[in-house]
């Protein structure tokens, strides 16, 4: 399915527990994923004005409506051609920290899962994403670095499907750039926060609900019982010491990891 050149001991594993039937459990150096909530100060709505990559500009009418709700952000974006309007969904799949100012200046970064509709491929892009601020009331900035687009995989859970070639993203989006390359950015223009009526509802719209239905069984998954929430914060500390730890590493990854599953 896929192959990592980086560690050949984890391959010889998987293939001695594979040949006695038993499956590798999660592997040191992925991150587990859940649906995570979106940054207060990011819960806006704006309009997509600007985006780096030619095939988009040539592909969508620009402006176009974004909005970041509590669960995940949407966005509803016109076809050139006039064929559709494109709906898409984001959630962010590690927990976003905010660094900077909430009121003003800020960026964060997560690993993120977007689909869209229609969609012929029926994909899941899996990236590393930036987000940034640099003025209060300013535009907001993305920036995402391609880990993995996997195909026919839009009618499983998100996590589940970034799963094989989740990443621990670098720190700030000056790191991703140097050692995961060129991003995708998009600018946000005149954003402006929306309610906590309109940041709770699902990040869907109409057209991909199914699509979002598909991720309930991956949320939430620290809220059943207090014991299993302070398990999970357990874990979630362990993760972070171990992510601090890794920071060393990470130039090492740059050029390796980038996984296309088809
Ligand atoms: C994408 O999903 C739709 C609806 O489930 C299906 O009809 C179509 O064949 C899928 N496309 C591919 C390329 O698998
Ligand atoms: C990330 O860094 C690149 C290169 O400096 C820059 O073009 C882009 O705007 C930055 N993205 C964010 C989200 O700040």
């Amino acid at each position: 399915m896929f192959a990592s050149c980086r560690n050949p001991g984890l391959l010889i594993l998987a293939a001695l527990l594979a040949s006695s039937g038993e499956m590798v459990a999660a592997e040191p150096d992925r991150p587990s994923l859940m649906i995570q909530e979106v940054p207060e100060a990011m819960r806006l709505r704006g309009n997509a004005a600007w985006c780096n990559d030619p095939d988009e500009t040539m592909r969508y009418v620009f402006p176009y409506p974004v909005e970041f709700r509590a669960a995940g952000y949407v966005w509803s974006a016109p076809k050139k051609d006039g064929s559709a309007t494109e709906l898409g969904v984001g959630v962010l799949l590690t927990k976003a920290e905010l660094k900077g100012d909430a009121a003003s200046a800020w960026e964060t970064g997560y690993l993120v899962a977007k689909r869209f509709t229609p969609d012929a491929l029926n994909s899941t892009f899996c990236a590393c994403e930036y987000a940034s601020r640099g003025l209060p009331g300013g535009p907001v900035v993305l920036s995402d670095y391609e880990v993995a687009t996997v195909k026919n995989s839009a009618h499983l859970p998100f996590a589940e499907v970034c799963a094989p070639s989740a990443r621990y993203c670098p720190s700030d989006n000056h790191t991703a750039f140097e050692v995961m390359g060129a991003a995708m950015t998009e600018v946000f223009t005149d954003c402006e926060y929306i309610s906590a009526a309109e940041a709770s509802k699902a990040p869907y719209v109409e057209g991909e609900a199914v699509a979002f239905s598909a991720t309930a069984t991956v949320e939430h998954g620290c809220m059943v019982l207090p014991l299993i929430g302070f398990l999970c914060i357990a874990v979630g500390l362990a993760v972070k010491v171990r992510r601090v730890l890794k920071q060393d590493d990470v130039s090492d990854d740059a050029h390796e990891g980038y996984l296309s599953i088809e």
